[in-house]
């Protein structure tokens, strides 16, 4: 059956979109494109036929296929969505720029430095339009952290530290420096308004053997700020916390906070209240709080599905482009070279292309 409901303007939707990998996060995918509107036919595909039965059920105007190309050869299909395993993203997504289609492909945009280049020279040579799902580009707290910081309003930043941990969801094919530090690296780059110039990283494999489920990367940028990035697949509760230490005020943002998601904290030196020889020598630095605040998020996916159409029906340069996202491949491609070598400070090369 199909719907029925009022539709945009035929110049603000696509003819067709493809959503590729229907496993745990393309659902959301799917979901989103499909209350935005955005495209006259949605076309989801995946290899495993119970996740197709899955989107036909949920979704009766939205059509299936088991075969990517499918999708490839339908010259309906403008853009395509690629939500399957990170070790693919490569592949598929080279084969749906090289078939002329726009290309939104999850993070990390690839594996490793080459793939990620190579896409995105496809891309700028096709000058077609590449985006990956840098999903905290797009949302409304990160947005106010990064203006709060761009404001001074914390001083200088001396030190930054991000905790991303949960538990389960651990993936076969890429570690959780792949799959979690990627969230942390961009932020971080996007505070800092630049690329760290060396990283180094620890971890250990405990669920499967030679995939990292626990790692602490530190990243050095040019400023001498030193930036730390805990990622855990172990976490017994569900952790997202950035700590932003300046040399006037400190901001804490939690983003699974129920309340206050941002605070922040003015930073008094005083005497310790500590009686005896060693508290006369001890001063202890006692943070105040002074503005905390929630900040509603905006359905991030939203947004992020939005832009990607707006940016294939326009022609422009997605924020969160091929370019931005090699950054972070470069990044992530140090820190797994630092594992290699027990976490020895590996340079980080500039994302030229
Ligand atoms: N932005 C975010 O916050 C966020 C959150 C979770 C996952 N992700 C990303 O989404 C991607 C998928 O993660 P997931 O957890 O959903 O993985 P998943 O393993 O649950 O799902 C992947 C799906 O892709 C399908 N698939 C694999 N190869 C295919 C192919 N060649 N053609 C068609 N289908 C194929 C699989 O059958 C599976 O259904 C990853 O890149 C991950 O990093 C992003």
């Amino acid at each position: 059956m199909k719907v029925t409901a009022a539709r945009p303007e035929p110049s603000e939707e696509l003819s067709g979109i493809g959503v590729v990998g229907l496993g745990y996060w393309g659902p959301n995918l799917l979901r989103t494109l499909h209350e935005l509107r955005c495209s006259r036919r949605i076309v989801a595909c995946d290899v495993d036929a119970q996740a197709l039965m899955r989107v036909e059920r949920l979704h009766r105007d939205v059509e299936v296929s088991a075969r990517f190309d499918d999708l490839l050869e339908d010259p309906e299909i403008e853009a395509v969505v690629i939500a399957t395993p990170a070790s693919t993203h490569f592949t598929i997504a080279k084969q749906a720029l090289t078939a002329g289609k726009a290309v939104l492909v999850e993070k990390p945009l690839a594996t490793s430095f080459a793939d990620g280049a190579e896409l995105v020279r496809i891309a700028r040579e096709r000058k077609s339009v590449l985006m990956v799902g840098h999903i905290f580009e797009y949302s409304r707290p990160i947005a106010k952290v990064a203006d709060i910081v761009r404001s001074g309003e914390l001083g200088e930043i001396v030190h930054i530290n991000f905790v991303r941990a949960s538990l389960g969801l651990l993936h076969h094919d890429v570690n959780v420096v792949w799959d979690l530090a990627t969230h942390d690296v961009s932020i971080a780059m996007r505070l800092m308004g630049g690329m760290p110039t060396a990283v180094g990283c620890q971890g250990q494999s405990h669920c499967r053997c030679g995939v990292e489920d626990v790692a602490m990367l530190t990243l050095r940028f040019p400023t001498n700020v030193i930036v730390f990035i805990y990622v855990s697949w172990l976490g017994a509760l569900k952790t997202r916390r950035a700590t932003i230490v300046g040399s006037k005020k400190t901001l804490l943002f939690d983003d699974v906070a129920v309340h206050d998601n941002i605070r922040l904290y003015d930073r008094v030196v005083a005497p310790n209240p500590l009686d005896g020889d060693y508290g006369k020598f001890r001063r202890s630095e006692r943070q105040k709080e002074i503005a905390p605040a929630r900040l509603q998020e905006s359905r991030p996916l939203d947004m992020e599905c939005r832009h990607f159409v707006d940016c294939v029906l326009t022609g422009s340069t997605p924020r969160t482009d091929g370019l931005s996202a090699l950054r972070a491949v470069s990044v992530l491609e140090a820190a797994n070279l630092s594992l290699q070598q027990r976490g020895a400070m590996v340079p980080i090369r500039p994302a030229d292309v």
